[in-house]
């Protein structure tokens, strides 16, 4: 019996017999016709199970698992006698495994099935496991993206690339069960480093149905071949032959929507060219209970432990939220936040001198706001926020919410003559005046832009709109197609040269102005 620990840090959940039988019932529909089955981490063995039987009869099962009563089990399968000894079932750990001599000595075609762990290497590091490979910064990544947990990656992931750089000089087909996520992620470092994946395709299924967890998951299908096709069918399991489109491979980047990129690729920043415009993260601030406040219609504001506080108005700014955002309720706010600097690393205790009130207030809760986690506040200012610059204090803004899936960008202005802001779910661009802010969400709305923007956006991804989306968006061209061209001019020639921030309006007038 294993324990829930356990069952986390190996990825522990067994497939259920049907949904493996349906994987080699649709391969086969398929034409495929492996003379070698090879199940990496086979657990209770329900892929080589449907692999014995769905197969041709002469087909030859390996499959290995790091647990040996598992193995123990699955081995057994060699005993009925349809099987006819026609599977090798060993204890191997995936990651000390020699797989490209496993794979040289096997009869082709081969096809590599199952259904490894989903677990991420940060998982495994919280449980303090070593069920990870070696060499776990696999990507070459380093330094800053080592810092902002980029280097984190999944296991599965791990396990894809290693299986087909394996077998990249042999007839292999591989067909696992994995995180929406992780096939991206591997055909995208397939299509990157130029590897030959001659057909891929995703199959999507609905994981909480079958294993009870919450996860966008499909089948990945990858025949390596002699060239690579650099596109990817999606269909349903349950309806494959029904396209739901292609995601692939276009100038450089995983695209969810080939025909929709294709149709609208003109408005496409240039390869050359950098961005029209820098969209701007929201504040990030990781201690809500102290930084964010609700006011009170008697005067001060809450915090998020419910003490009452007089604050003076210079720090503190309406606040916006993704899902106000998404829903367009920016005429008022529910919250307010409390921001510390006008800029990035600005000396803090500042604070003490022009808003007294504000600084005691933090102070008294330095043990809570020195104890965030994020290695980002270390060596910085007592207090620091991060996502602030001139542009978090101009008064219009574009906004779009970064977590929901609707591409909805929201014109928001002023409240109580101080500037909104928004927290680090969103993602906006700065303007000095209010027809300026509508003429940039009109293009950002209207229908190219939508369709260009859709054929980027992975909608089952955590943070589905990013700034490398959004920046590959050229305005200006946008404009252009929608005949606002002059008026974009007008706009965009008020706009300084460096365009770092859009706007650089001087942090500390707008908090005077909202004294
Ligand atoms: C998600 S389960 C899937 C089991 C089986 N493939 C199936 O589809 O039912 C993942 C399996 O990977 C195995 N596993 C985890 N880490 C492993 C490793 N380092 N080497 C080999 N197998 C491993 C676990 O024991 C578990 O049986």
């Amino acid at each position: 019996m294993i324990t829930e620990s356990e069952r986390t840090e190996f990825g522990d959940f067994q497939t259920p017999p049907a949904l493996a039988c349906r994987v080699v019932e649709l391969l086969n529909s398929r034409g495929l016709a492996p003379r070698t089955v090879v199940e990496p981490t086979c657990g209770l063995g329900s892929f080589v199970e449907a692999s014995l039987t769905g197969f041709r009869e002469s087909v030859a099962v390996i499959a290995y698992d790091v647990n040996p009563d598992y193995v123990q089990k699955t081995s057994a399968l060699n005993r009925i006698s349809s099987t006819q000894g026609r599977l090798i079932c060993q204890v191997a750990n995936f990651f000390v495994q020699d797989w490209t001599a496993t794979l040289e000595s096997l009869l082709e075609p081969i096809l590599i099935i199952g259904n490894p762990p989903w677990v991420t290497a940060s998982g495994l590091g919280a449980l303090g496991s070593t069920n990870l490979p070696e060499k776990s910064n696999f990507q070459n990544r380093r330094g800053l993206d080592a810092l902002t947990g980029k280097s984190n990656f999944d296991i599965a992931e791990w396990m894809l690339l290693k299986l087909i750089d394996a077998g990249r000089s042999r007839d292999v087909t591989m067909a696992m069960l994995v995180k929406t996520s992780v096939a991206r992620r591997v055909l995208s470092h397939l299509w990157r480093t130029g590897a030959n994946v001659e057909a891929a395709s995703i199959f999507r299924f609905d994981a909480t149905a079958h294993f009870g967890v919450s996860a966008d998951a499909c089948l990945l299908c990858c025949q390596l071949g002699s060239r690579s096709s650099g596109e990817c069918s999606v269909a349903d399991l349950d309806r494959p032959d029904v396209s739901l489109g292609r995601v692939g491979w276009r100038d450089g980047v995983l695209v969810s929507d080939l025909l929709a990129y294709d149709r609208q690729r003109s408005l496409l920043v240039s390869e050359s060219g950098s961005p029209t415009f820098r969209w701007r993260s929201g504040v990030k601030h990781d201690c809500s209970t102290v930084m964010e406040l609700r006011r009170v219609t008697t005067g001060g504001f809450v915090n998020g432990n419910g003490q009452h506080l007089e604050l003076e108005p210079e720090y503190v700014y309406p606040l916006l939220k993704g899902t106000d955002v998404v829903h367009r309720r920016v005429g008022e706010v529910r919250k307010w936040l409390l921001i510390t600097q006008g800029k990035p690393g600005e000396d803090t205790s500042i604070i003490a001198k022009r808003a007294p009130n504000t600084w005691a207030y933090l102070c008294a809760h330095g043990e809570q706001l020195d104890s965030r986690r994020s290695s980002i506040y270390r060596s910085r200012p007592r207090f620091s926020v991060f996502g602030v610059g001139a542009y978090t204090f101009a008064p219009w803004k574009v906004a779009i919410s970064a977590l929901h899936k609707r591409l909805v960008f929201a014109t928001v202005g002023p409240i109580e003559d101080r500037p909104v802001v928004f927290d680090d779910t969103c993602y906006h661009l700065s303007c000095d005046c209010e027809a300026d802010a509508r003429l940039l969400a009109s293009m950002l709305n209207s229908e190219c832009s939508q369709e260009l923007l859709g054929a980027l956006v992975f909608w089952d991804a955590k943070r589905p709109i990013t700034t490398e989306v959004l920046e590959r968006l050229d305005l200006r061209r946008v404009a252009a197609r929608l005949g606002l061209a002059s008026e974009f001019d007008r706009f965009a020639g008020a706009v300084r040269p460096s365009s770092q921030a859009v706007f650089d309006f001087d942090p500390a007038s707008v908090r005077s102005a909202g004294r």
